[in-house]
């Protein structure tokens, strides 16, 4: 493959490590607005899928884009947030890793992750149960701890796997609520974080009113970022929600 003079593939010095749904794509393509970071584009899932990781280094590198010597690297799988293995094996290959997780609200975040699944089963005209019925329990009507989408929102839970490894100066936590509304400050805080040149300014941002998100420019492209982000959340049961709100503010 043809790659310009003085790139080479380097493994990642940051990763987007998750949460899923809480706009993990958008700060990675807000990021790569910054001449100074390369994107790996898609999802590379080397430490979280076993027959990934036994490939080695070599296969994890390949994966990565051409970059300059002084380009950081970053690339974003969000299951690597909820799989038990991951810090530990990040670690191993380098302890300076930066982190970045990006959260939002998780009951938001759950009915969103919901809305993905319903939104694939659709496409294959398959039927799905309501978010109502997954997030309680059917007996009890307690918050349904065992549903995956509300499993991966216990933040907390998740985060004491990472801090077994990482110091809490090496994960920038993301607002993703403000990423949505005022998307530059949170971004300015990953520059300083990543210890980068300030250059990404309201330029590169503009609010698209259609899509009702930001999206990005610079100087060769101008995009919003895909459909399947900004999907409609169904209307949920007000009593869920608080009942939801509640579980996971205690
Ligand atoms: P919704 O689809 O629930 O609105 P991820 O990339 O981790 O799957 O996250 C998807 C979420 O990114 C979307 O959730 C959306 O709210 C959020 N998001 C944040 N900034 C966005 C932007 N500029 N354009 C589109 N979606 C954005």
């Amino acid at each position: 493959m043809l790659h310009l003079k003085k790139t080479k593939k380097r493994l990642p010095k940051a990763i987007i490590v998750g949460v899923r749904k809480a706009g993990t794509r958008a700060l990675l393509e807000m990021l790569n607005l910054h001449p100074k970071i390369a994107k790996a584009s898609s999802e590379v899932h080397f430490f979280d899928i076993a027959e990934n990781y036994e490939k080695g280094l070599d296969w994890y590198r390949h994966q990565m884009p051409y970059s300059y010597a002084d380009q950081i690297t970053i690339e974003k799988s969000p299951a690597y947030f909820i799989t038990e293995e991951t810090p530990q094996r990040i670690y191993q290959m380098n302890n300076t890793m930066k982190l970045l997780l990006i959260v939002r609200d998780p009951t938001e975040r759950a009915i969103s992750d919901y809305t993905q699944i319903y939104s694939h089963k659709q496409e294959k005209n398959k039927n799905y149960d309501r978010f109502e019925d997954l997030a309680l329990d059917p007996e009890t009507k307690e918050v349904n701890t065992h549903y995956k989408a509300i499993r991966t929102s216990v933040y907390h839970r998740h985060m004491s796997q990472w801090l077994k490894y990482f110091p809490l100066e090496q994960i920038c936590v993301v607002d993703g609520d403000k990423l949505v509304k005022d998307p530059l400050p949170e971004l300015q805080r990953v520059e300083t974080f990543l210890g980068l040149e300030r250059y990404l300014s309201n330029k590169n941002l503009y609010y698209n009113a259609s899509r009702g998100f930001y999206c990005l420019r610079n100087d060769t492209m101008n995009k919003c970022l895909s459909d399947s982000k900004g999907r409609q959340h169904p209307d949920v049961d007000p009593k869920v929600i608080a009942k939801l709100h509640h579980y996971s503010a205690t």
